[in-house]
């Protein structure tokens, strides 16, 4: 099929190579020019294991086009996927600018049947008013009085890539939502996944809409959960790894998403959470179990940087070293990261930081000023007065911790994603505090 997708960033791109790979012709579209150009030449912008090989074979293939312009991305396209940014406002809210003008510029070139698709995460009934949109941008030859001669369907199709696993998670999906109000649209998009073989769950537009606002904010919820678990573990001398381990055998509950850290972060959680409680506000209903979510989430950074205090004692001119900047492995992400917080809050106490991050140093120079970047781990610990975690890369697993613990001046280490052994670093002669780690650190 002829497909389209509007806004190349982690989740368009994405869906655009991964599309042509199920053998589809795509046509991927930006209004951001350096990006367009660079991936025009086979340069993939963002770090997305696998993405960069299945793009080179596509471009060679003729399977992928990109383009500045969203009417040549709609022209030949039945079916254009919507993946532009929707950030949020001020006030918690999803600003859904970028998705207006999108549609508003569809609209202006269509002449033939379109299926909207929106891809990226947006507040229930979006739909509706994309559709709107589309009616009252439509040119007059499409026109009869206040009725539109030209026919097209908008539908809600989430996504549930995980950056650092995106293409594997396009490429096996648990299930995939259509939220359709035509037949003809869900036909579209039934033939748009067949090769995949995966479980399709079909619900009309505002269901989709909501399964998406649901799934995310309750694995946030997971989150915050078993980090409000750790906390208590931390006083009763409980270790929330093993607590974690004996809930997630029992079916019901599932070992995913249980693992306490410094909180949850990317471009998605923060701000889905937020949205959801904005909608539910706007809908009359106080959605207090997210508000908690929320709270508990930023709770966590603010205890990890409580228990440096506690343990370091004198943070003013003390080196910091950090392993890890990314919001997750695998990927080159800063957005709402929990690195920014916790190294802003140990600078503003007037504390040195050396870091490094396999991939996420060039997104963080941008977002970090006064931080000493460093080209490996060893770099990073070198005089350091304690070790931060704060990204659970595997290099950081296969490092050599006798040299590291040499290069240091104290061999303190917080470990904000329970990522190391504490067992084997106490033995090693670390200090080691990991998060609701009792009688274990
Ligand atoms: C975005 C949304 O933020 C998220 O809520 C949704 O679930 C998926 O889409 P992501 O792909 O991570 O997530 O964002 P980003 O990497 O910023 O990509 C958005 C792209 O859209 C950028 O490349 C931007 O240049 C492009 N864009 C933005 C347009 O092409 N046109 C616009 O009008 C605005
Ligand atoms: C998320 C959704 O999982 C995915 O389906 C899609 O909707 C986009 O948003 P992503 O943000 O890429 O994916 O990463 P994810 O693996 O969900 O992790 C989000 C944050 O939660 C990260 O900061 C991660 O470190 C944190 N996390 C995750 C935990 O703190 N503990 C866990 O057990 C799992």
């Amino acid at each position: 099929m002829d497909v389209a997708i509007v806004g190349s960033g982690y989740v368009g791109l994405v869906t655009a190579v991964c599309l042509a790979h199920i053998g589809h012709s795509v046509v991927c579209c930006d209004n951001n020019e350096d990006k367009i150009k660079a991936l025009k030449s086979g340069h993939v912008p963002i770090y997305e294991p696998g993405l960069d090989d299945l793009l080179a074979k596509y471009l060679k293939s003729g399977r992928i086009a990109f383009t500045t312009s969203i009417g040549e991305a709609a022209k030949k396209a039945t079916v254009i996927f919507i993946a532009v940014g929707t950030p949020s406002k001020k006030n918690g809210d999803a600003d859904l600018t970028y998705i207006e003008n999108v549609a508003r510029e569809i609209a202006k070139n269509m002449d033939s049947y379109k299926l909207l698709v929106e891809k990226s995460t947006v507040p229930a009934q979006t739909g509706d008013r994309i559709a709107r949109t589309i009616r009252l941008n439509l040119p007059a030859r499409h026109k009869q009085g206040k009725n539109v001669t030209l026919e097209f369907d908008v539908a809600s199709n989430p996504e549930f890539l995980r950056e650092g696993s995106a293409v594997e998670d396009f490429m096996h999906p648990d299930r995939i939502v259509i939220g359709v109000e035509s037949k003809r649209a869900e036909r579209l998009l039934r033939e748009v996944y067949k090769p995949l073989k995966a479980t399709v769950v079909v619900t009309n537009l505002a269901t989709a809409e909501m399964i998406k606002h649901a799934s995310n904010s309750f694995l946030a919820t997971k989150i915050s959960f078993i980090n409000s678990v750790a906390q208590i573990c931390e006083r009763v001398g409980a270790d929330v790894e093993k607590v974690a381990e004996g809930m997630g055998y029992d079916k019901r509950i599932g070992r995913a998403f249980l693992n306490a850290g410094i909180g949850y972060g990317g471009s998605c959680f923060p701000k889905d959470v937020d949205a959801f409680v904005c909608l539910a506000e706007k809908s009359g209903y106080d959605f207090k179990i997210l508000k908690s979510v929320r709270d508990v989430n930023e709770h966590q950074r603010e205890s990890f940087i409580r228990l440096i205090e506690d343990k370091l004692w004198i943070i003013k001119d003390k080196t910091i070293a950090v392993w890890g900047l990314a919001f997750k492995s695998n990927t080159d992400d800063m957005r709402s990261a929990a690195s920014l917080t916790v190294i802003e809050a140990l600078q503003n106490e007037g504390a040195n930081i050396q870091a490094y991050d396999p991939q996420a140093m060039p997104n963080a120079k941008k977002m970090l000023k006064g931080v000493k970047f460093c080209h490996d781990p060893y770099a990073a610990a070198k005089g350091a007065d304690c070790l931060l975690l704060l990204t659970e890369w595997d290099e950081f697993k296969q490092a050599d911790m006798i040299k590291t613990r040499e290069l240091m001046r104290q061999a303190v280490i917080f470990d904000g994603r329970n990522f190391f052994d504490a067992k084997v670093l106490g033995e090693l002669g670390f200090e080691y505090y990991g998060i609701g780690r009792g009688g274990n650190a």
